[in-house]
């Protein structure tokens, strides 16, 4: 599924001195390392700033926070994402608002929040949080278009200024883009997840957030750190999210590498892509397209034209998706499904009283998705096992 000592083999001296650089220092949180982690992660985003920090679920807690969610708001996002999508929500004090999902590409489908904004707008709707899943950003002209129309219709409701915020949840989506501009860059604040099966990774935890506003990432600065503006001193609830200086230094060393890497994912993908078509099991047929629902035992997910994908996974729907799985585990070929339970499913958001049927695109989806093998060292001949044991499974 993912074979990280490939990636370690490649860079293992040049990790190694950046660890050590750091031990010589003997500056272990945040500093300089961090600092010029933050102007790197500027420079691939083209976001005005980035606030290094110690995990993607503390990202979209200080995303949302310096967004001016607050308790008793109202936050859209999708009901097919990582629990951490929502759960920051909580943690910032406000109420997720679940909405389903586009069935070509999964992402969150601007539609369908339109209308719950028309038929049952949330109370002190605050922001709208989109998950670029996958790597593959959403919709974001869209979101762009609900902002602005919900700022001239409710102008007077709000007394800040930008009302409605978008805030991008990038954890899977380090250089994608959307109309050519970088994830990160496209809402007033994003969140990114540095876990170590994500494109760019640390060796442990990390994440970063960016923004459009400079005063937001100095709010932030002081929110990872306790709320403290000055040592000791505190004008707020703050926590704990610093990120660690070897964490800095180790994503300094991959960061060279990750255009490299995103394009070698693309480029498996387009193998995938490519093998499935000639393989006959998907008719070449993407997932939104209808007419091939019922027939195909394997459908592929919809590409936004506007989205340049970076194929954090590759994700399949499989009819007879557990026994795919299982098969595919007896000749030793990982794969995993992201996610097997929607969000407005999940026993801890019962309170929101949603119910099976209620998001039936994100309940469907859970039951087929299957995300097969992908990181850049994946070989042409390991992709063609993985297609062809597919095609002996459904033979
Ligand atoms: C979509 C999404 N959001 C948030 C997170 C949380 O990131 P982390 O695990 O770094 O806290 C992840 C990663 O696990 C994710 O995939």
């Amino acid at each position: 599924m993912l074979d990280l000592r490939r990636q370690y083999d490649g860079i293992r001296e040049d990790v190694l001195s950046a660890i050590a650089r750091v031990c010589d220092s003997q500056s272990f949180i945040l500093g300089p390392e961090v600092e010029a982690l933050e102007r790197d992660i500027t420079a691939l985003t083209g976001a005005a700033c980035a606030v290094g920090c110690a995990s993607g679920t503390e990202a979209l807690w200080l995303a949302l926070v310096a967004a001016a969610v607050k308790p008793g708001d109202s936050v859209i996002t999708t009901a097919f994402s990582f629990f951490a999508s929502a759960s920051a929500i909580v943690r910032a004090g406000a109420t997720p608002v679940f909405v389903d999902v586009d069935p070509g590409t999964l992402n969150l489908d601007a539609a369908l929040v339109v209308r719950q904004i028309k038929t049952k707008r949330p109370d002190n709707l605050r922001a709208i949080l989109p998950v670029h899943l996958y790597g593959q950003c959403a919709d974001m002209d869209a979101f762009d278009r609900i902002v602005q129309e919900n700022a001239k219709e409710n102008a007077e409701e709000y007394s800040h200024e930008f009302g409605v915020a978008i805030i991008e949840d990038a954890a899977q989506a380090i250089g994608a883009e959307w109309n050519g501009r970088g994830a990160g860059s496209l809402g007033i604040t994003a969140a990114f997840s540095f876990y170590p099966t994500k494109n760019l990774s640390a060796y442990g935890d990390a994440g970063i957030v960016t923004t459009t506003r400079p005063e937001m990432a100095e709010h932030m600065r002081q929110l990872r750190n306790h709320g403290s503006p000055r040592r000791y001193y505190h004008d707020e609830f703050g926590w704990n999210g610093r990120m660690d200086a070897i964490q800095a230094a180790v994503l300094r060393v991959k960061l060279a590498h990750i255009a490299d890497w995103n394009e070698r994912r693309l480029q498996h993908a387009a193998t995938y892509d490519q093998l499935f078509a000639s393989s006959g099991l998907t008719s070449g047929r993407t997932s939104n397209q209808t007419s091939n629902q019922l027939t195909a035992p394997v459908r592929l997910l919809s590409r936004s034209p506007q989205a340049k994908h970076v194929f954090h996974q590759y994700v399949i729907r499989a009819q007879r998706r557990d026994e795919l799985r299982k098969f595919l585990a007896e000749r030793k070929i990982g794969s995993e499904v992201y996610y097997p339970l929607p969000l407005h499913l999940q026993p801890v958001f019962s309170y929101l009283g949603l119910k099976p049927g209620d998001l039936p695109v994100s309940e469907q989806a859970a039951r087929e998705v299957l995300a097969l093998p992908m990181f850049p060292e994946l070989t042409e001949a390991e992709i063609r096992w993985v297609v062809e044991s597919i095609a002996d499974f459904y033979a």
